[in-house]
């Protein structure tokens, strides 16, 4: 199997051809989706614990539904429901369920490098599903599954990410991926939420999505994330929408059969008018569909499933 790594924390330690085995393994799950019997036997007996610190549709549920397609036992964890709430430190919280001898835990948390602390003690392998502003690197395995079916192919391609770079952990993992697998990237935002040193990542940044949308394969959006905001930097909504929501004239600047991206949730009418959001163009609930593959193929090739039975 050509995937070593017992946990998958980020995108950034990653190599192409990683990248590509996970992307491929995805591939090759996604016919499982479409069948009447959504289920085969690859991972029966493993058990998965979901535990989200933080709010999830698209994330806690793909990992679910993903868990339940390899026929793995998954359980959710609810923060407010647990002893967390009673004062339990997150090290005693994680060393109790260990000692339920799951397989694999998928960590969502508000703080950077959650996921990797407790991987230092525990003994599962463990999944980062979005930690701070850190990586969310499912999010990109996901974009970029996406990207090659609209696309054929990374390498070339002008991906242009826009919104509230500095807060997201999802703009973090796909400058990682996409450059690895040979894209130009170009980010876009006002200069609060995009600092000059992102640069030093490879990528070029622009202040103006009029200019930088110009021949764009993909344009990318994303939400203001007023969660992982500091102090109250940006003046106001409609100044935001005013210069960088994508709507219908600032999406004709871009290739024709350019696609439109977003991790959701989409906050309508502030980064991407509704129009944009319900058309051909959008690849919004692609993307969400691709979760559920690349999301099997993540557990498939950390859990070591027995050989793909792909008859069943
Ligand atoms: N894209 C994403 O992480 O969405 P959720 O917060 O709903 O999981």
């Amino acid at each position: 199997m050509a995937f070593k790594h017992k946990h998958l924390l980020e995108i950034r330690s990653l190599t192409p051809s990683e990248i590509n085995t996970i992307l491929s393994t995805a591939e090759s799950f996604l016919e499982i989706s479409t069948r009447e019997i959504k289920k085969v036997p690859t991972l029966r007996g493993k058990t998965i614990i979901n535990l989200f610190f933080e709010p999830s549709t698209r994330t806690r549920g793909s990992f679910e539904l993903a868990a339940k397609r390899l026929s793995a036992d998954i359980v959710n964890f609810n923060q407010t429901a647990s002893s967390l709430a009673k004062g339990e430190s997150l090290k005693d919280t994680v060393l109790n369920l260990e000692a339920m001898k799951p397989d694999a835990l998928v960590i969502r948390h508000y703080c950077a490098g959650a996921p990797y602390f407790i991987s230092t003690f525990c003994q599962s392998h463990v999944i980062n599903a979005g930690d701070g502003y850190h990586e969310h690197p499912t999010q990109a395995l996901l974009d970029a599954l996406t990207l090659k079916q609209e696309k054929k192919k990374i390498e070339d391609l002008k991906i242009v990410i826009v919104g509230d770079i500095l807060h997201s952990r999802v703009a973090r993992s796909n400058i990682f991926l996409l450059q690895k697998l040979g894209a130009r990237i170009i980010l876009v935002g006002p200069p609060a939420f995009l600092p000059t040193e992102f640069k030093n990542f490879g990528v070029e940044i622009d202040y103006s999505l009029d200019r930088a949308v110009e021949g764009a394969d993909a344009i990318m959006m994303l939400r203001i994330q007023r969660e992982r905001q500091k102090s109250n930097s940006f003046p106001s909504i409609r100044e935001y929408r005013n210069l960088y929501s994508l709507t219908k004239n600032r999406y004709k600047k871009a290739k024709k059969n350019s696609i439109i991206m977003h991790p959701g949730p989409i906050n309508r009418g502030v980064e991407l008018s509704t129009d944009l959001a319900d058309s051909a163009k959008s690849v919004i609930l692609k993307q969400v569909e691709n979760g559920i593959a690349v999301r099997m193929a993540v557990l498939y090739l950390l859990l070591g499933g027995k050989e793909r039975e792909t008859a069943d």
